[in-house]
């Protein structure tokens, strides 16, 4: 007979049909207003659940009323939204698509890098608003990217990608704080490990690719911030709450870190009663690290070929977060 799964993502068409062929496949339109009651219960009788950004975090309690599900397939390397005590309490494997987007969230994220540094999107306004009138003027300027120090505060597949782009196309210096020594890092890219304090006294560029844990949570605190150059930019391709939002708007404002590039946030979708929006000195992205036609394919290809290796195969792919669970 064939296993239950629940789809709360969009994916291509042709993914789609590979679950419907493997499985019995209910869609699950989540809006953001979705209630986590209306999620709970659609998966009340599922024996998968393969998407991305459900409305609920997935612990004990909502595992207590999913008592059928075996498998979650995440269409996104982060897991955070799962809690692996209560997954392995209840036998739930959990697959991610960890390599995949590597190469495209380090292009965002030296997209974001790039765009902050050099001013492009203020501007790019500048013009459309019809104030291009005459040369600019050095209030207009942007910092220098090419030789400067790079800080990667987690050197795991996406901080050497973003290592790779630094050292071999803009010639900087990159120093990184991360919980091991990464000696291929070292030796590919001349990047040097440092404590977490020094990284952030001595870069230009901090660039935040850390995944959200217990001991991420809020790694950046006002004292942290207060570590940065003035001169310095801080970029999160993380998670929001890797950083004190609140002590970062401070910063921001106050200028003693010259500038931000985020593409996540403390809450997303970003509200619209954010101070984030009415700082020049900030640049946004709506938590597009992974997002382009190639990248989103190649998720949403993983995650089915996980979720089919786990249920139907009963064979884990190299995907697995949680070996444990068995
Ligand atoms: C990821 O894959 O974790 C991205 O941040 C999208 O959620």
């Amino acid at each position: 007979m064939k296993k239950n799964v629940v789809l709360f993502s969009k994916i291509p068409a042709d993914q789609q049909a590979r679950l419907e062929q493997a499985f019995n496949l209910t869609l699950f339109d989540r809006t953001p207003e979705t209630e986590p009651k209306a999620f709970i219960k659609a998966l009340a009788n599922a024996d998968g659940m393969i998407g991305s950004n459900m409305p609920t975090r997935i612990d004990d309690s909502f595992l207590c009323q999913t008592p059928k599900l075996k498998a979650a397939s995440t269409i996104s390397v982060g897991f955070d939204n799962y809690d692996l005590a209560a997954l392995k309490k209840h036998g739930v494997r959990l697959m991610n698509t960890p390599k995949v987007l590597t190469e495209g969230t380090a292009d965002l994220i030296f997209t974001l890098l790039m765009a902050t540094a050099r001013r492009t999107v203020e501007l790019s306004n500048l013009i459309h608003n019809g104030q291009w009138t005459k040369s600019i003027t050095p209030e207009y300027y942007g910092s220098d990217i090419h030789g400067k120090t790079i800080g990667i505060l987690g050197m795991g597949r996406i901080g050497k990608a973003i290592a790779k782009r630094a050292h071999h196309g803009f010639d900087m210096n990159v120093i990184y704080y991360n919980r091991s020594a990464q000696p291929d890092a070292e030796q590919a890219f001349n990047a040097k490990k440092l404590e977490l304090d020094e990284v952030l006294k001595t870069a230009d560029f901090i660039v935040i690719i850390l995944p959200l844990t217990p001991e991420t949570d809020r790694l950046i605190t006002k004292e942290k911030l207060a570590l940065m150059k003035p001169s310095a930019i801080l970029i999160n391709g993380a998670r929001g709450r890797v950083i004190d939002e609140q002590a970062l708007i401070a910063a921001l404002k106050s200028k003693t870190i010259k500038a931000a590039g985020l593409d996540v946030f403390e809450v997303e979708p970003l509200p619209t009663s954010s101070p984030l929006l009415q700082l020049d000195n900030v640049l946004l992205s709506p938590h597009v690290g992974s997002a382009t036609v190639e990248t989103r394919y190649a998720m949403a290809k993983c995650a089915v070929d996980n979720i089919i290796a786990a249920l139907k195969d009963e064979k884990p792919t190299e995907n697995w977060v949680n070996p444990e669970v068995g």
